[in-house]
């Protein structure tokens, strides 16, 4: 039965029963209700112009992360509460410290931008008060937080320098409890069905209820974080149909250690998936997810997304497929029964924008090899990926690179390597490996593997990078690799980067990439 979308706003319980399944938040902030201090600037994730922060439930609690809302769909917010900007001043007319910093440190001209740049520093400005540890914030803390905000006149510091002069105004304190309790009063149960024009939202609360409505809406496009999805519609401008929201499924946002694995929901959210990876690949994967979009897609992308997306240049793909995790299908079979079935995750991409998924099917988790256990026997696992891209943090990637060797003392037994960006699907490099396998890791083995990665890949020319710069830099990658690895004397990170800066390798080679890569 189709019911209005209930959520908290400006200190009351909204209702909306008339708006299509994918107006965007931003568009009802702007349009409908004429709250116009939340900008529009690109429209598809980019700028944070449109920055708006969500508070949900979890576990009874109340959570708060900064979005985009322009690729928010209005009734992703059934259950949620919404503020922005408007919300920030006191009711005395009194600015909030993140207002009277942003002034004080001149971080503002235009003004274009402020209403997100001061949205990202609440959703900060939060996040200290809740784990009680106030200023001063590291600076990498500060850069994390306004990954997602550009500014084209103000310049980053003074709006960084406000960041951190926030903390050292008197506090303003948040008032959770009221905002949690009118959460629970309109939390569901079951689904949540909403209707308008003909057209269907449908948010389950369970993995039962998602797989019945897979079964019976097989044409429906399965919604996640949106953070592909939503451009699908403000840029491309296609109709969804109807639309199965993920996003209510707790089940799907568990994150379990079972059996040497890393059991990861595909509703985690993106921050919260690479949160887990990194307690236990800080190195491998540490920058990869400082990188990964901007915070605000992190918070509302989900790694289910990542894979189910499949893009080539997708950058979850590479290293997962290099440390030989798995993707769990699960759906309702023909008498109603939950079926799961388990596959290695490169077969899962069948061709460009096809992959192995029946239409009852969703995805489910995915799961990850954890690090091997020290044994004292010499066996051990190096691992690495590398992102390629003009930019540190929000732009995907050109050359995306994961390798991943076990070595039993400095003779290889097993080689996986994948890369995004140098073929219509995330793919592995059979050459190359068979080069690897089995050899001594030493300077030679390297060379021939690297030789081999040009039979193994025929890479594209586009905007984002051209076929030689492709193949140069996915051989330089694997050379930095072994420059991290060599059994011998082993570079660092950050070593490498310092050569990189300078123009040259450890061992004398040109790089191509300069800084981070
Ligand atoms: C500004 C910006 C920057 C970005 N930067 C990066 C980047 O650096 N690296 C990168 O890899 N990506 C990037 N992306 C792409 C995007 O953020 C990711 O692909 C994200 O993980 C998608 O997840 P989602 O939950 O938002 O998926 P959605 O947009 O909700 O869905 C994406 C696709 O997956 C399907 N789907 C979702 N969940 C499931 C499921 N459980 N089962 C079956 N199908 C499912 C949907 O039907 C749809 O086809 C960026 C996007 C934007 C807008
Ligand atoms: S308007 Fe640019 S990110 Fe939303
Ligand atoms: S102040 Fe003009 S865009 Fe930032």
């Amino acid at each position: 039965m189709p019911e209005p979308i209930r959520f908290y706003f400006r200190n009351a319980i909204q209702s909306v029963a008339d708006s299509a399944p994918t107006r965007t938040v931003l568009q009802h902030l702007r349009e409908d209700v004429q709250q116009c201090g939340t900008k529009e600037g690109c429209a598809e994730g980019d700028c944070g112009a449109c920055t708006v922060v969500i508070g949900e439930l979890q576990d009874g609690q109340l959570h708060l992360k900064a979005v985009n809302s322009c690729i928010q769909f209005l009734p992703t917010l059934d259950g949620k509460a919404l503020f922005t900007i408007e919300d920030l001043q006191q009711a005395d007319g009194a600015l909030h410290p993140v207002q009277q910093a942003l002034l004080e440190c001149h971080g503002s001209q235009c003004g274009f931008c402020t209403p997100g740049f001061a949205m990202s520093l609440w959703s900060l400005y939060l996040e200290q008060e809740q784990a009680g540890s106030p200023a001063p914030l590291a600076r990498k803390t500060i850069d994390n937080a306004l990954s997602g905000n550009l500014c084209r006149c103000t310049g980053y510091r003074p709006i960084i320098e406000a960041a951190q002069r926030m903390g050292q105004l008197p506090p303003v304190a948040f008032a959770r409890e009221p905002v949690e309790a009118a959460l629970h009063a309109i939390q569901r149960e079951t689904s949540f069905e909403y209707e308008a024009g003909g057209r269907h939202f449908f948010a389950p609360r369970s993995v039962a209820q998602l797989a019945q409505l897979r079964r019976t809406h097989p044409q429906a496009t399965l919604l996640a974080g949106s953070t592909d999805i939503g451009l699908w519609v403000t840029k491309q401008l296609r109709e969804l149909g109807d639309i199965i929201y993920l996003g209510r499924v707790d089940a799907l946002k568990q994150v379990a250690e079972r059996d040497g694995q890393l059991e990861i929901g595909a509703g985690a959210t993106l921050n919260d998936a690479y949160r887990a990876l990194c307690r236990h690949y800080q190195l491998e994967l540490g920058e990869l997810w400082q990188r990964f979009a901007s915070q605000p897609i992190r918070n509302a992308g989900t790694l289910g997304g990542n894979l189910a997306n499949g893009s080539p240049i997708g950058d979850s793909m590479p290293w997962l497929i290099a440390l030989g995790a798995q993707i769990v299908l699960s759906g309702a079979d023909d008498s109603g029964q939950l079926a799961e079935r388990t596959l290695a995750l490169e077969d899962f991409y069948l061709g460009y924008q096809k992959k192995d998924l029946a239409p009852h099917e969703f995805v489910a988790a995915v799961r990850v090899p954890l690090p091997l256990a020290e044994s004292g026997n010499g066996v051990r696992r190096v691992f690495r990926t590398y992102k390629l891209a003009k930019r540190f943090d929000q732009d995907i990637s050109a050359v995306c690179a994961a390798f991943c060797l076990t070595l039993d003392g400095g003779h290889i037994r097993e080689a996986r390597i994948a890369f995004g960006g140098m073929a219509a699907t995330p793919q592995r490099a059979r050459r190359a490996e068979a080069k690897l396998q089995g050899q001594s890791w030493s300077e030679a083995t390297l060379q021939a593997a690297m030789a081999a990665l040009a039979d193994d890949y025929a890479p594209l020319s586009d905007m984002r990078a051209s076929s030689i710069y492709r193949m140069t830099t996915a051989q330089n990658l694997l050379r930095r690799f072994w420059l991290e690895t060599r059994p011998d004397a082993p570079l660092t990170r950050d070593q490498l980067n310092v050569f990189a800066a300078s123009g040259a390798d450890g061992a004398g080679h040109a790089v191509l990439e300069r800084g981070h890569g």
